[in-house]
C-alpha cells in the first residue's frame, strides 16, 4: 500500500485541531500506522523543506514550524499521497476550497502569520519515502 507523511503544524496543534484532522483521515478510510508529537529542530526542517531553502519565506517557515509541538503521522492507503493533497486544499488558505482542511479551518495569511496552514502532506510518493525516513527512521529498514 502507498504511504504519505502528514504533519499537523503548530497552529493546528495549538488550536485543538488534532482530532478534526485525524477524524477526516480515518473517515476517508486511511490508516494511521505511525504517530508522534515532537517539536521540530532547525536541522529537521532544513531537511524536510530542503527544496524551499532559497525561498524568501524559508526563515519564517522554519520559525513557524519550530514554534511548538507538531503531530507527525504515517498514513497508509490506496493513492493516499494524491488523496491527502486533495483533502488539504491549496497552500494559501485564501485559495483553498471549502470542504478541504485548509479551506474549512485555516485562517487567512495576515502580516503576522504569513505561512500558517494547519497541515503538511507529502507531494509525491518519492517525497513521502524521504520524509518518512526523516521523521520515522525507526519504521524504515
Ligand atoms: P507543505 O505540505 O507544508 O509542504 O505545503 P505545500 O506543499 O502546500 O506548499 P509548499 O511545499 O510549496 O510550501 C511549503 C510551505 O511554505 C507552505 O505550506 C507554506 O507554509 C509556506 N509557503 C509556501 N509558499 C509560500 C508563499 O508564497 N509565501 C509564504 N509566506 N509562505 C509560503
Ligand atoms: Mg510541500
Amino acid at each position: 500500500e502507498e504511504h504519505t507523511l502528514v504533519l499537523i503544524k503548530p497552529d493546528g496543534y495549538a488550536r485543538g485541531l488534532i482530532g478534526e484532522v485525524i477524524s477526516r483521515i480515518e473517515k476517508r478510510g486511511f490508516k494511521i500506522i505511525g504517530l508522534k508529537i515532537t517539536i521540530p529542530t532547525q536541522e529537521e526542517l532544513e531537511e524536510h523543506y530542503f527544496e524551499h531553502k532559497d525561498k524568501h519565506f524559508f526563515n519564517s517557515l522554519c520559525e513557524y514550524m519550530s514554534s511548538g509541538p507538531i503531530v507527525a503521522m504515517v498514513v497508509e492507503g490506496s493513492r493516499v499521497v494524491q488523496s491527502f493533497r486533495n483533502m488539504m486544499g491549496d497552500t494559501n488558505p485564501a485559495l483553498a476550497l471549502p470542504g478541504t482542511i485548509r479551506g474549512d479551518l485555516a485562517r487567512d495569511w495576515g502580516p503576522d502569520r504569513g505561512v500558517e496552514n494547519i497541515v503538511h502532506g507529502s507531494d509525491s510518493p518519492q517525497s513521502a519515502d524521504r520524509e518518512i525516513a526523516l521523521w520515522f527512521p525507526e519504521m524504515v529498514d
